[in-house]
This record gives C-alpha cells, sequence and structure tokens, in this order.
C-alpha cells in the first residue's frame, strides 16, 4: 500500500514594514517559535524588527531565516504577515495565488482590493475581524492596539502637560492633580481613563452608550452624563448616530468640561463615518492656557476642529496632539501584542499543526476575516447568525388564575395572613396547653431555624446559590455528627463501652460526614474565589 504523500509546508514571511514612520513589525521572536512548532517555516527580512527592538539574531536563534531583502522575501513567502496595508510595490512582489494576513481596510482601500484580486491573493483583513464573536477575541489586533494607543495618549498628554497628574503637598506648596476628561469610551478610551486614573488624576469621561458607566467608574473614572434622554447604543458595541437635540445637550456639557479640564483624550467614533466634531475651536479658547487636547480620532478627520493629522499644533495655548501613529510609538509592545494575534489565527488555519493554512469558510471568524478568496471579492462577509433569541416571557397570566398562587416576594393578601397568624395561634396554644415541656423547645428551635434559614437563602443572589448550598452542606453535617451522639445507646456513653457495631456504623458515618464536611467547605471556597477579583 502506497502511503499518501505528505503536504507541503509553507514557509511564512515577515517583510519589514515600508510605510513611512512605522515602527511595529507583524511577529515577534516568542510567537515565530510556535510557528515552527505548528509545522510552519519562518523567513524574516533583514532589520524588520529592529525599529521596535527585535533584532535579526534574535528571530534566528528561534529558527526562522532571515533573508537579506523585501523581493526575496516576498517572493520566498507562502503566507506573508504585515502590519499595515501593502503598498502597490509590495503587491506586485507576492507570489501568484498567495495568502496575505494584515491590516487591509477594504472600504477605504478599493484599489488594493482590485490589485490583490488580480494577483489571485487569498487576504484575511484583521480589521474586519467579527469583533462580537467571543471565540475571535484572541485575536483582536483592533482592541489590543486600540488599547496600546489609548495608553500612550495619556503618555503624551503628560509629556505635553507641564504639570504633575497626581495631587501633591510639598513643602513648597499644594499642588491640585489634573482634571483629566475623556470623550467616547471604547477600547481606546478606557485604556487612557484606566492609566490616567493609575497616575492619580481626576478622570471623568462621556460616552453616547450608557452601558458604558460601569466600565468608566470600574477604572477610576466617573460618568459624566449628557441631561437628554437618548441611549447611543447602536449594536455590536459601537455607537450611533444622535439625534440633534442630544448633540445640542452634549456640546453644552462637552463646554463645561473643556472650561475644567487640563487635558481632554477625544477617541469618539462610529465606524464608517467621519470622527464627529465634540470639541470646537471656541471650547479650546475657553481652556486653561498650557491645557492639552489628545485627538486619537485624527485620522477619521478629528474630534476636535483645530487638531491637524499626524502633528501637534498649539492654539489658544492649548497643545494639540493629532498623532495618527500612537501605536508605533509603543513599537515594542505593539508588535508583542500584533503577533500574538497572528499566532491564534494562524493556530486556527492550521489546526492540523503539519505547517498547512486552510481557509475554512464555514468557520464565522475566518470567513468575516476574508476579504479576497483565491482572487475573487469575498468582502463584505454575510452578517453573522444571529444567536437563538430567549424564548419570549409567557404573558401575564389571567387574574383568575393568579388567584391565591403567589410568585417569590408577591406579599399575601392581608385577610390570608390574618387566617393564617390565627390558625397558627391556635395550634400553638393547643401544643403550649397538652403537649410535653420538651417537645414544645424542640419545636420552638425548629420554627426559629426554618425562619433563619427562609431568611438568610432569599437575601442572597442566585448567583451565589451554589456556594451557599455547599456550606449548607458543610454544616448540616456538623448535624449529622450531633445526632450520632443523640442516637447512640445509653451504654455507649462516655461510662459504658458502645457496642461493637454500633461503633463500627458510627465511625462510618463519621468517615463520610467528614468527607461531606469538608468537602462543602472546599467547594464552597473554590466557588466563591471565582467571585473574587
Ligand atoms: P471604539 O469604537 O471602541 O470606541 C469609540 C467610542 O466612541 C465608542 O464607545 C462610541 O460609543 C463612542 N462615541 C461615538 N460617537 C460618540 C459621540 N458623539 N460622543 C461620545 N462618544 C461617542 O473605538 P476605539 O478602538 O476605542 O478607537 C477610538 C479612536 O481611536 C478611533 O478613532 C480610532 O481610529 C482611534 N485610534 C487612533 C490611534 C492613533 O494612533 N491615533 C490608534 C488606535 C485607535
Amino acid at each position: 500500500m502506497q502511503a499518501s504523500p505528505s503536504p507541503v509546508v509553507q514557509r511564512i514571511g515577515v517583510p519589514r514594514e515600508t510605510f513611512p514612520g512605522e515602527k511595529r513589525v507583524a511577529t515577534v521572536p516568542d510567537a515565530v517559535g510556535k510557528l515552527i512548532k505548528l509545522g510552519f517555516k519562518v523567513a524574516v527580512e533583514s532589520g524588520a524588527g529592529d525599529a521596535a527592538h527585535f533584532s535579526d539574531d534574535s528571530y534566528l536563534a528561534v529558527g526562522a531565516d532571515v533573508l537579506p531583502d523585501a523581493a526575496s522575501l516576498w517572493a520566498a513567502s507562502d503566507i506573508v504577515l504585515k502590519v499595515r496595508p501593502p503598498s502597490a510595490d509590495e503587491v506586485a512582489l507576492m507570489q501568484d495565488g498567495g495568502t496575505l494576513i494584515g491590516f487591509i481596510w477594504p472600504a477605504q482601500n478599493p484599489e488594493l482590493m482590485q490589485q490583490l484580486t488580480a494577483k489571485r491573493a487569498t487576504v484575511l483583513a484583521i480589521d474586519s475581524l467579527p469583533r462580537t464573536l467571543s471565540r475571535a477575541q484572541k485575536m483582536d489586533a483592533l482592541t489590543s492596539t486600540a488599547g496600546v494607543s489609548g495608553y500612550r495618549a495619556v503618555i503624551e498628554a503628560a509629556n505635553a502637560f507641564g504639570r504633575y497628574f497626581n495631587g501633591q503637598i510639598t513643602a513648597a506648596g499644594k499642588v491640585p492633580p489634573a482634571k483629566v476628561f475623556v470623550a467616547g469610551a471604547g477600547v481606546a478610551g478606557l485604556a487612557a481613563i484606566g492609566t490616567a486614573a493609575s497616575l492619580g488624576a481626576i478622570v471623568r469621561a462621556n460616552d453616547t452608550r450608557a452601558e458604558v458607566a460601569d466600565q468608566v467608574k470600574s477604572l477610576g473614572g466617573e460618568f459624566v452624563k449628557v441631561d437628554y434622554e437618548e441611549d447611543g447604543a447602536g449594536g455590536g458595541g459601537y455607537a450611533k448616530v444622535m439625534s440633534e437635540g442630544f448633540q445640542a445637550a452634549q456640546r453644552q456639557m462637552y463646554a463645561e468640561q473643556a472650561k475644567d479640564a487640563d487635558i481632554i483624550i477625544t477617541t469618539a467614533l462610529i465606524p464608517g463615518k467621519p470622527a464627529p466634531k465634540l470639541i470646537t475651536a471656541a471650547m479650546v479658547q475657553s481652556m486653561k492656557p498650557g491645557s492639552v487636547i489628545v485627538d486619537m480620532a485624527a485620522e477619521q478627520g478629528g474630534n476636535c476642529e483645530l487638531t491637524v493629522p499626524g502633528q501637534t499644533v498649539e492654539r489658544h495655548g492649548v497643545t494639540i496632539v493629532g498623532y495618527t501613529d500612537l501605536a508605533s510609538r509603543m513599537a515594542k509592545q505593539a508588535s508583542t501584542l500584533y503577533a500574538s494575534n497572528l499566532l491564534r489565527l494562524v493556530e486556527d488555519l492550521c489546526k492540523a499543526k503539519n505547517g498547512v493554512a486552510v481557509v475554512d469558510m464555514e468557520d464565522d471568524a475566518i470567513r468575516g476575516l476574508t476579504v479576497t478568496k483565491d482572487g475573487a471579492i469575498t468582502w463584505p462577509a454575510p452578517p453573522l447568525k444571529a444567536a437563538p433569541k430567549p424564548a419570549p416571557k409567557p404573558a401575564a397570566m389571567p387574574a383568575v388564575e393568579k388567584k391565591g398562587s403567589h410568585g417569590r416576594g408577591a406579599p399575601l393578601p392581608a385577610k390570608n395572613l390574618a387566617i393564617i397568624f390565627a390558625v397558627a395561634a391556635v395550634v400553638l396554644w393547643f401544643i403550649g396547653a397538652y403537649a410535653p415541656a420538651a417537645f414544645l423547645g424542640h419545636l420552638t428551635v425548629f420554627v426559629l431555624a426554618c425562619f433563619v434559614g427562609y431568611m438568610v437563602v432569599w437575601n442572597v443572589t442566585p448567583a451565589l446559590h451554589t456556594p451557599l448550598m455547599s456550606v449548607t452542606n458543610a454544616i448540616s453535617s456538623i448535624i449529622a455528627i450531633g445526632a450520632l451522639v443523640q442516637i447512640a445507646p445509653p451504654q455507649s456513653g462516655i461510662e459504658g463501652r458502645p457496642d461493637g457495631l454500633i461503633l463500627w456504623l458510627a465511625f462510618a458515618a463519621l468517615v463520610l460526614t467528614a468527607i461531606n464536611m469538608f468537602g462543602g467547605f472546599a467547594v464552597t471556597r473554590r466557588m466563591l474565589a471565582m467571585f473574587r477579583k
């Protein structure tokens, strides 16, 4: 019998980025080692990692080949990993029918899409990842890039701002903390809020999506609401364009914040739309001299009217930073995270770990990413199949059926309550008058135990019911030990020797109870640990 031929191992290539000023590299030595473990050969263009502080030697050390120039790198690579979209010259160097993975922005780059299809390329645009798919989060390069950029925006602000961020009391006098206002609390905004708060500033933030208020608070910021009832959630974690009324109310609130803030960081954006102009020239003029604005949306036209994309300018005594390459200014960190996102993607493409990538169009994440396949444009991907909606809540029961069935928390009518109390009082009087005194004692304990148990369980949030059950299990085991002592015959007491069978039964019961008891406590501990940060 003839063995089936083993598939030809593919080579992954990483060229040096050619976009002016770009310092990032698409993969780092740590990730290269893991790509080789997946069965691939890896080649890196000489100097590709230099600007991000990854030398050729560090790539050679993990088993990559280092090729001298772009032409040899592109020609030798079946799959190319890149950060920025390729230039026309780079597409020309690409193998016919090759695969490319990187940022492409197909909506903004129709010409590039034509060039790639002419090369019969298969292109996975990391910017087209379906971000709402939780399985795809490990590949979400937009999020990791925005996180790094949000952090860097604060560092740029601190650099341009002539004061401390935190308040200080020094021998020379009191220094108030800086006030930072963040417009837009998406990924970049939240990273900026966390960073500014950790530096000791007073941080306030606003977003049109009310759902982010808790996230702002959890990072140490204060959410400032616009005094207008309208939610900006437009689905998929993105915002929608707001009504005129909302925008007017928002402008008024931003004008007040601008007067008070020392630093404004703007990140507001709705994908596919020009950046909303939130900070007007008049607001800039109203800011204190020496204040700073970092406009992260500069590339989409800016959230501030006076931003100059790619530059830092001074207007009315306010420094306005419009850098569009914040992630590249943290090249080592951004490259490391990006390389990890791409590694997770390649792992999904090569589940057989045989050095061959398979673009499975049935896989939702891969389908979303694939913008051209074997030369045909496959972008935009069809919308994701919606998760099944929860079954609609049953309509309210008719009033007649409701009678006599009281849900949890629904108070009993006063008349019924009075009848129950009267019956209970009569029964208790009979027991008190005729039952032995010991029985009355036990009954009192039993009724109180039921009452306390009811109050304890009903006041615990449903999420904690499972740990509660395991701890009550443990406690009830202790009660079992008490029960054993109670049922032992008189001769098994402290004075007499217990009967052999009873002794063994008691021993077995004790062992089992101990397992239940300590097991219950251990389970509770582990479960509660899941709720602790
Ligand atoms: P995102 O979509 O996660 O966040 C944008 C946020 O803005 C959303 O929370 C949205 O609700 C909010 N928003 C939209 N319209 C608003 C309005 N009128 N008022 C208040 N909030 C509003 O986007 P992400 O990833 O956080 O990126 C934010 C911006 O930063 C984008 O413009 C992106 O291009 C830019 N960016 C810039 C970089 C640079 O180097 N300058 C690097 C990375 C991202």
